[in-house]
C-alpha cells in the first residue's frame, strides 16, 4: 500500500484486512477489516497514531518506507490489532516515545513487553504539540477495554477514536460518507463490540460531542467525513427506547418447536409485532447482536435435550447475556419429551438482563391445540406489554 493523504501532512498509513473472517476466534467480519494508523507531520515532530495487528506489520513498514522519523508513538488502545506492529515501529525509530493512558501503559508492557523507559502517560485533556499541529488526548474508557482513549487535533478539529465509532469493512474507499454499508458494518460492530459497556460509553459520546468535529477517524473502517451521522446513529443504539420487536433465536430437532416457532412468529405479525427469526443451525450472530440492539423482547425457542436446552440455545442466551442489550421481556417456547429444566437454566444464562419474565410456552413432544392456544396468549402478553410502553 502507500500512504493515503487526508489532509496537508495527515496521512492514513493502515492496512487492509480484506481476507479476516473472525475477530477473537468469536465475531464474524463478513466484510473484512481494516487497522487504520494515521501519520501526523507538525512543523517540529512526527505523529503516529497507533500501528496495525501484527500480521500486517509489513504493509505498515512499507507505508512508513519514506518515512524518516516518528517522535512520538500514540497508543489509544492496547489491543493487539492496533498495537502489535508497535514493537517494531520502535526498532525502525530508535527515538521514538510512545503515549498512552496509564492504564495502557501496564498492558503495553504486559502485552507487548516494551521497555518502561520508553512510555509516557498522559492525562484527561491533557496537550502534546507537534509544532504547528496539537493533540489533545481524552481519556474514554471501556470502549472496549478500561484503558482506552482518543485523540483529537485542534487545527484540523479530527478526533481519532481507536475502537469507539468504528466498523468492521475492508474497502479501497477511505471515506464513509453517508453510505448505508458502512453504516450497517458500524452498527454490527456497536453490537458485538460496544453494546456491553452502553452506560458508560453514553458518558464518552456526550464528552466527545463537546468539541467541534470536521472528520472522526476510527481505527477500524471507514473515516466519517460527515460526522454527525455516525455520532447520531450511535445516539440512537445507545439512548434509544427498545423497539416493537421479538428476537427469535431458536433450534429444532424434531420439528416440534420449529411448529411452535413458524406459529408464535405469525400470531405475534398478526398482532402488529415485528419479530427476527434465527434459525440457530447456521446464525451469522453478528446479525442476531445487531437485531438485540433494536428487540424490546427474547423469547428463545428450543428443545430440551436429555434434561436441558439444546446446546445452540444455552450458546444464544449466552450471547445475549454477555452482549447485555436493553431488553425487557423474555419468554421460553419448545417441546419436550419427558422433564427437565430447560425454562430455568435459560433464565438463568440471561439473569443479568433484568428482563421480565413471561409465561413460558413447553409442549409436551409434538404442540396440540391447547399449545397453540398459549402462544396465542404469549404473542397476546408481548403485544400487550409492546403496546403499553409505546415501542415503535
Ligand atoms: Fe480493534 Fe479492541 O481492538
Amino acid at each position: 500500500m502507500t500512504p493515503r493523504k487526508i489532509k496537508e501532512n495527515l496521512y492514513w498509513v493502515g492496512a487492509i484486512d480484506w481476507d479476516r473472517r473472525i475477530f477473537d476466534s468469536l465475531i464474524p467480519l463478513p466484510d473484512g477489516t481494516s487497522y487504520n494508523a494515521y501519520l501526523i507531520k507538525g512543523s517540529e515532530k512526527t505523529a503516529l497514531l497507533d500501528s496495525v495487528d501484527p500480521n500486517m506489520t509489513h504493509i505498515l513498514m512499507e507505508n512508513l518506507i519514506d518515512v524518516e522519523n516518528i517522535d512520538y508513538i500514540i497508543s489509544h488502545h492496547a489491543e493487539q490489532d492496533h498495537s502489535g506492529a508497535i514493537p517494531a515501529v520502535m526498532e525502525k525509530y530508535k527515538n521514538a516515545t510512545v503515549f498512552t493512558s496509564p492504564k495502557g501503559k501496564d498492558m503495553l508492557i504486559n502485552l507487548l513487553s516494551l521497555p518502561e523507559e520508553k512510555i509516557k502517560t498522559v492525562q484527561e485533556g491533557e496537550n502534546l504539540s507537534l509544532g504547528d499541529k496539537t493533540l489533545k488526548f481524552i481519556h474514554i474508557p471501556w470502549v472496549h477495554w478500561p484503558e482506552t482513549m482518543a485523540t483529537y487535533l485542534e487545527e484540523d478539529k479530527i478526533l481519532f477514536t481507536c475502537d469507539f465509532l468504528g466498523s468492521h469493512l475492508a474497502s479501497s474507499e477511505l471515506y464513509a460518507g453517508k453510505d448505508p454499508k458502512v453504516f450497517e458494518a458500524a452498527k454490527r460492530y456497536f453490537a458485538e463490540i460496544m453494546m456491553p459497556f452502553r452506560t458508560v460509553i453514553r458518558k464518552n459520546l456526550e464528552k466527545l460531542e463537546q468539541y467541534e468535529i470536521n472528520m472522526i477517524a476510527p481505527s477500524h473502517g471507514l473515516i466519517y467525513d460527515e460526522p454527525h451521522y455516525i455520532i447520531e446513529s450511535h445516539r440512537e443504539w445507545l439512548f434509544g427506547e427498545p423497539k416493537n420487536l421479538v428476537v427469535l433465536p431458536y433450534i429444532s430437532m424434531h420439528g416440534s418447536t420449529k411448529k411452535m416457532v413458524e406459529y408464535f412468529v405469525d400470531a405475534l405479525i398478526a398482532r402488529g409485532v415485528n419479530v427476527m427469526q434465527f434459525n440457530l443451525v447456521d446464525t451469522d450472530i453478528g446479525k442476531l447482536a445487531m437485531a438485540l440492539v433494536d428487540a424490546a423482547t427474547i423469547v428463545v425457542g428450543t428443545p430440551t435435550v436429555i434434561a436441558l436446552p439444546h446446546p445452540a440455545t444455552v450458546y444464544a442466551a449466552h450471547l445475549a447475556s454477555i452482549l447485555k442489550p436493553d431488553l425487557k421481556f423474555a419468554s421460553v417456547i419448545g417441546s419436550y419429551s419427558w422433564g427437565g429444566k430447560t425454562v430455568e437454566t435459560i433464565a438463568e444464562l440471561i439473569s443479568n438482563l433484568k428482563v421480565e419474565l413471561l409465561t413460558p410456552v413447553l409442549a409436551k413432544g409434538v404442540p396440540r391445540k391447547e399449545d397453540f392456544a398459549s402462544l396465542d396468549r404469549l404473542a397476546e402478553e408481548i403485544a400487550e406489554k409492546h403496546r403499553k410502553n409505546n415501542y415503535k
